[in-house]
C-alpha cells in the first residue's frame, strides 16, 4: 500500500467498518512505519484486473510479536479466497519480521473473520471488554504460534486476475 492508495482504501474502509473506520491520518501514520530498513509495518493492497483496489491488509511487528492491524476485502469479492490470500501474505510478512507469534483482535460478532483466522490455526486466548467504541462491542483476542507452523499449510486458492502487492 502506498500513499496514493489511501483514498480508495478509505472508501472500502468506511463501507466495511462503518462504526469504527480508520481515519486518513491513521493510514498515513501506519505507512510512515512501513518503509526503510527500520520498518515495523507491512501493508498491502489487492487489485483486480482493472486496477481497482478490492482488498487490503496490514501487520505490525514489535518485540517478536506480529499484530494483524487490519484485513478487509470488498463485499463483491467475499468468498473468493482473497481474505485467505491476504492473510497468507501477512503471515509471510510476520515470518520476514521473525515473529514467533501473531496476535489479532476481532469483534466477537464477526464470525466470518473468526472462521478465516481459525482455518489458519489462530486460537482464541481471551477477550477485551468494550474494545470497539462507541458500540461497546467486545473483542476476542486470537493468537497463532508461528514457530509451530500450524497455520501456514492452510493455503490460499488464488483468484485469477487479482494481484496483491505492497
Ligand atoms: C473477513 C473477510 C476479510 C474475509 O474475506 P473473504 O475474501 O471473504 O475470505 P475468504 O474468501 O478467504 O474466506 C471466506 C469464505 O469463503 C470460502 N472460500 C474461500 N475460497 C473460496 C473459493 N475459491 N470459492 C468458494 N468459496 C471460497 C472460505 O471457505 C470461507 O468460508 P468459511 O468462512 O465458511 O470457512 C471479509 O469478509 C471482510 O473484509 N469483512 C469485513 C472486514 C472485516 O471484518 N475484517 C476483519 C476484521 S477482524
Amino acid at each position: 500500500m502506498r500513499w496514493w492508495d489511501i483514498d480508495p482504501v478509505l472508501e472500502l474502509e468506511r463501507d466495511l467498518f462503518p462504526e469504527d473506520a480508520w481515519s486518513r491520518g491513521m493510514f498515513w501514520s501506519e505507512l510512515a512505519h512501513a518503509r526503510g530498513p527500520g520498518a515495523t509495518r507491512r501493508y498491502m493492497v489487492a487489485q483486480d484486473g482493472a486496477g481497482r483496489i478490492v482488498g487490503y491488509a496490514g501487520l505490525a511487528s514489535a518485540g517478536g510479536i506480529g499484530d494483524v492491524q487490519t484485513i478487509a476485502v470488498a463485499r463483491d469479492h467475499w468468498g473468493t479466497g482473497l481474505g485467505a490470500r491476504l492473510l497468507t501474505e501477512l503471515l509471510r510478512a510476520a515470518t520476514a519480521f521473525e515473529c514467533a507469534e501473531v496476535m489479532l483482535e476481532c469483534r466477537v460478532d464477526n464470525v466470518r473473520a473468526q472462521r478465516l483466522y481459525e482455518r489458519f490455526g489462530f486460537e482464541p486466548i481471551g477477550f477485551r471488554r468494550g474494545y470497539y467504541q462507541p458500540g461497546n462491542v467486545d473483542a476476542v483476542v486470537m493468537r497463532l504460534l508461528t514457530a509451530s507452523d500450524s497455520g501456514s499449510a492452510a493455503g490460499a486458492p488464488s483468484e485469477q486476475g487479482t494481484d496483491i502487492h505492497g
